[in-house]
């Protein structure tokens, strides 16, 4: 498997994943575009930070792509639909550099409000500027944070240890969370701001956050200091150098900017009382140590098929209940395989129901690959990643349904496919704990071993049909393996499935549908799974 990396994370990240096994390359160079369409052939995971811009076509192009990898919070710069469209985990590390990033807030709110880059630099010229900086105190002053997540909270609790007092605008948050910090929540962006002595900013950068902090903004704030260390973008830049220029804010502290590096014709950086820095929130080395290793962690279980804890465009599952859920995917899956294969027409809608013990888990990643299992025989290019987000796209109603009682086993998944006239179920369980079964198709009970060639062949329950079967395929060279034989009532309708060592030939289903007694013929291929032997 191949590792392309093209922002520079800790060696413990890439030393990590060589100790895996695999091939690591660095790239530092390639910025997005043409650049990473080229390097992205055979790669199976891209590690990023935020200066790589992960677009459509990159998706488009990456054939081999399981996983990107994104060493820090911040996904703005990948196009996470695509990814999804294209069945490409997106998986990012969001605690390590949390710390990293609230300290960084806590340095820089001091930095504006003490002038200390200023005097450095002055001091530096040698001038002893003693009498021109008079700053001012964050004790007893009003703190308004914008964005309690992560970032937030750790920003609240030291400003707060320090003397602030603490407001909040974050529309997605209870009172409760933002009282447990000890902070007003304020349901209006303007007061908030209005509110604050400092106002500090700690949300992602999405389309509704994008240019939230303009010119009437910052006109709230006025005579405050505005810190910024989450992403460009959210604040107006043009707008923020006026208002420090023209004194409506005492100062600004940035470390994020809309376009990184910062230009050097940037408004910003002629403007005495706007300290900043190159995007270095998350610059130290435990952070920079925690998400280069998390990062590798997430492509290691990406690579094994493993849940990949932070990932953001796939189900996740807890660590601890994987194990416990992990046959029900497999056994979901062929379900899912078999049930599409045997129901001819448009599929309009999938219900996958958990009976018994499997009902109480976090069944999310065992749906999405019973979904995967029914649209893979269609030929999509469907994964568990985008298999929920195909069946949208092509209006197909996905309903999950569970009951803790189960009448046969301790659990059963059950897939059942619409056509729009007519539906189909196949049932699957585990005897023993891991050891899967087809138990039920179309309401017949059967006890089917799903791997390999199988043959499903619906006819009437007469004499001498499953003779007439056996020596089709025998005369086609077509070994039979196991066979399982259903019936509704004596003389009616019944079902076989065989277990086969070779494929069955064309001639071979010809043959057989020429009989009377025989009403459907379907070759179903599987893989060969669970250490059986095709
Ligand atoms: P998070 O997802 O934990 O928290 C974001 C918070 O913003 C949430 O509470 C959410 O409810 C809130 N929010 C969303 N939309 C909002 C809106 N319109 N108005 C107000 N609040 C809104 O994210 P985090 O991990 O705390 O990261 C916060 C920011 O810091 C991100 O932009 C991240 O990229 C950035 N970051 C920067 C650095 C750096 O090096 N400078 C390091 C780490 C994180
Ligand atoms: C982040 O979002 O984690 C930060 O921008 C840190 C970074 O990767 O530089």
């Amino acid at each position: 498997m191949n590792v392309l990396v093209t922002d520079p994370i800790a060696d413990a990240g890439l030393d990590r994943l060589r100790e895996a096994g695999y091939t690591v390359e660095t790239d530092y160079d390639i910025e997005g575009g043409t650049e990473l369409i080229e390097a992205i052939e055979g790669v199976n995971a891209l590690i990023v930070r935020s200066g790589t811009e992960v677009s459509r076509d990159v998706f488009e192009a990456a054939e081999d792509l399981v996983i990107v990898g994104r060493a820090g919070i911040g996904v703005d710069n990948i196009d996470i639909d695509a990814a999804t469209d294209h069945g490409v985990i997106v998986a990012n590390a969001p605690e390590g550099n949390v710390r990293a990033a609230a300290e960084h807030t806590v340095a820089m709110t001091f930095a504006v409000a003490r002038s200390i880059p200023q005097a450095h630099g002055r001091l530096k010229d040698g001038e002893w500027a003693k009498g021109e900086f008079l700053g001012a105190e964050v004790n007893n002053k009003t703190l308004t944070i914008v964005g309690l997540g992560r970032v937030g909270q750790e920003v609240a609790k030291r400003l707060d240890s320090l003397g602030m007092d603490l407001v909040v605008y974050d529309p997605y948050i209870s009172q409760e969370r933002a009282e447990r910090m000890g902070a007003e929540l304020i349901e209006d962006l303007h007061d908030a701001l209005a509110a604050g002595d400092f106002a500090t900013i700690h949300t992602p950068l999405l389309p509704e956050t994008e240019g939230m902090i303009g010119e009437a903004e910052l006109a709230q704030l006025e005579g405050g200091y505005l810190i910024n260390c989450a992403r460009g973008g959210i604040v107006d830049e043009d707008a923020l150098a006026t208002a420090v220029d023209d004194g409506v804010l005492a100062g600004a502290a940035l470390d994020s900017f809309a376009t990184e590096p910062l230009p050097t014709d940037s408004p910003l950086l002629d403007v005495e009382d706007v300290v900043v820095t190159p995007h270095l929130g998350a610059s130290t080395e435990a952070a920079q140590e925690n998400v280069a290793t998390d990062t590798a962690d997430a492509v290691i279980a990406a690579f094994n098929d493993e849940p990949v804890i932070n990932a953001l465009n796939a189900p996740s599952v807890d660590e601890s209940a994987f194990p416990r859920i992990e046959p029900y995917i497999d056994l979901a899956e062929t379900a899912g395989k078999v049930a599409a294969q045997l129901l001819e027409g448009r599929i309009s809608r999938i219900e996958v129901t958990y009976e018994g013990d499997i009902a109480e888990e976090e069944i999310d990643l065992v749906t999405a690959s019973a979904l995967k299992g029914v649209f893979e025989p269609l030929e999509w290019q469907v994964n568990a990643v985008n298999a929920p987000q195909l069946a949208e796209d092509r209006g197909i109603d996905v309903v999950e349904s569970k009951s803790r009682q189960s009448e046969d086993f301790q659990s059963v998944v059950r897939v059942t496919v619409h056509n729009g006239d007519e539906e189909l179920s196949v049932e699957g369980t585990l005897f023993a704990g891991d050891d899967p079964r087809i138990v039920r198709i179309d309401g017949f009970r059967v006890d089917a071993v799903p791997y390999g060639h199988m043959l499903v062949a619906r006819n009437a329950d007469k004499p001498g049909v499953i003779g007439l079967i056996g020596t089709v395929l025998g005369d086609h060279d077509v070994n039979i393996a196991g066979m399982f034989n259903a019936r509704e009532v004596h003389g009616g309708e019944a079902i076989t499935v065989y277990n086969l060592d070779q494929e069955v030939p064309d001639a071979a289903v010809e043959e057989l549908l020429a009989d009377d007694r025989i009403i459907t013929v379907t070759e179903i291929t599987l893989d060969a799974a669970n250490g059986r032997e095709e």
